[in-house]
């Protein structure tokens, strides 16, 4: 049996969420606070708290801080200082659908109440509720996915989809690590994931935790391994699926083509709270990125002085191009009809 990773919580005694700080890993492992919806925003935006059902959670999380902490005790003037607060969270981080949907979903709640009283209660009982829900969801994913994991094999991913994505146990990661439970022998290729290397740092960290076989490689190296016919299949998972593609980490479509050209099949595992059906690629704001994630490197200058960056945090990989997204619902396959969707999300 794997022992959970916990990335987030709530802690009752201090009425803040306590959180695992991804910016150390993985020199050190350590456990940070946020007492207040600044201190949240920042951790978002620091990348201390992230993945999209992490950031999911941490947004429901952040509207009941925010109510609890509250000294309006008109309801008008509360919701309304409430949903000012709530959209400051949401832009934290634009790309991710999970955010605002965390957030949206216990301003939902506290739009129910009849008291200030009553919403500050009914917010922390919805967002625990999310973050209880996504552990499980977590679970069924990798449930549903494992069986499309080779007996013994590799497995390339990108980025970290695992437990420290999202409350616990992960999606891409989920259903590895749920193949491994059902006796399986993978073996991950992890890309190290430039510029902040959260495949290096965070995949390698959780999966060699779990004694899960791990190796990572330069995200350069992906289609050379490719060709050398040493992938069995990809799995990433998904900040937001539009009607026609999933956005992911940067590097994701990368892998997509290369996956299509060698004839490997290229896997999406993401919760439905990522789904965005209403929208298309052209609708979706890619966060860009600071300069100084690609122009220092440990220290050392990497860049002339002067000389610019591109860095978004994202891209868009056409579905066209993925064999699969598992959900925790069961598998959707191509062509990912809205109705087919639709039967599983709502
Ligand atoms: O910038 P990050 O580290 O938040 O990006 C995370 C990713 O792109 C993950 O692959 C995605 O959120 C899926 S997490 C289950």
């Amino acid at each position: 049996m794997i022992e959970p990773i916990r990335t987030l919580w709530y802690e009752e005694e201090t009425d803040s969420i306590v959180f695992i700080d991804e910016t150390r890993l993985p020199e050190s492992y350590e456990i940070a606070r946020c007492t207040s919806l600044a201190e949240l925003g920042s951790a978002i935006k620091t990348l201390a708290i992230r993945g999209a059902p992490a950031l999911g959670v941490a947004g429901a999380f952040g509207v009941a801080i925010a109510a609890r902490r509250s000294g309006e005790t008109g309801y008008d003037q509360f919701f309304s200082q409430l949903t000012k607060d709530a959209n400051w969270l949401s832009s934290t981080r634009p790309t991710a659908v999970n955010l605002s949907w965390g957030v949206q979903r216990v301003l939902s709640r506290v739009k129910r109440s009849g008291s200030v009283g009553e919403a500050k209660i009914a917010a922390l009982s919805e967002a625990l509720a999310v973050a209880r829900e996504d552990a499980v969801i977590c679970r069924k994913i990798g449930q549903h996915g494992a069986g499309l994991l080779p007996d013994h094999g590799t497995v390339l991913t990108h980025c970290n989809a695992g437990a420290l994505a999202c409350s616990e146990w992960g999606t891409a990661l989920g259903v590895i690590r749920s193949a491994v439970e059902a006796g399986k022998e993978i073996r991950v290729i992890a890309c190290e994931t430039r510029p902040l290397l959260q495949g290096a740092r965070l995949t390698a960290w959780e999966l060699a935790r779990d004694r899960i076989d791990v190796t990572v490689i330069t995200d350069s190296m992906a289609a050379s391994i490719m060709r050398q016919g040493k992938i069995g299949c990809v799995i990433v998972g998904a900040d937001r699926i539009t009607r026609d593609a999933v956005f992911n980490k940067i590097g994701t479509y990368m892998h997509a083509v290369c996956a299509k050209y060698h004839g490997i099949p290229f896997y999406v595992a993401a919760p439905v709270s990522t789904f965005d059906f209403d929208r298309t690629e052209e609708d979706i704001i890619v966060e860009e990125r600071g300069r100084e994630e690609i122009a220092s490197f440990f220290g050392r200058t990497t860049l002339p002085d002067g000389v610019p960056v591109k860095n978004p945090g994202f891209d868009a990989t056409p579905l066209t191009l993925v064999s699969a997204i598992i959900t925790e619902h069961g598998l959707l396959y191509p062509p990912y009809d809205i109705r087919q969707v639709n039967g599983n999300i709502r």
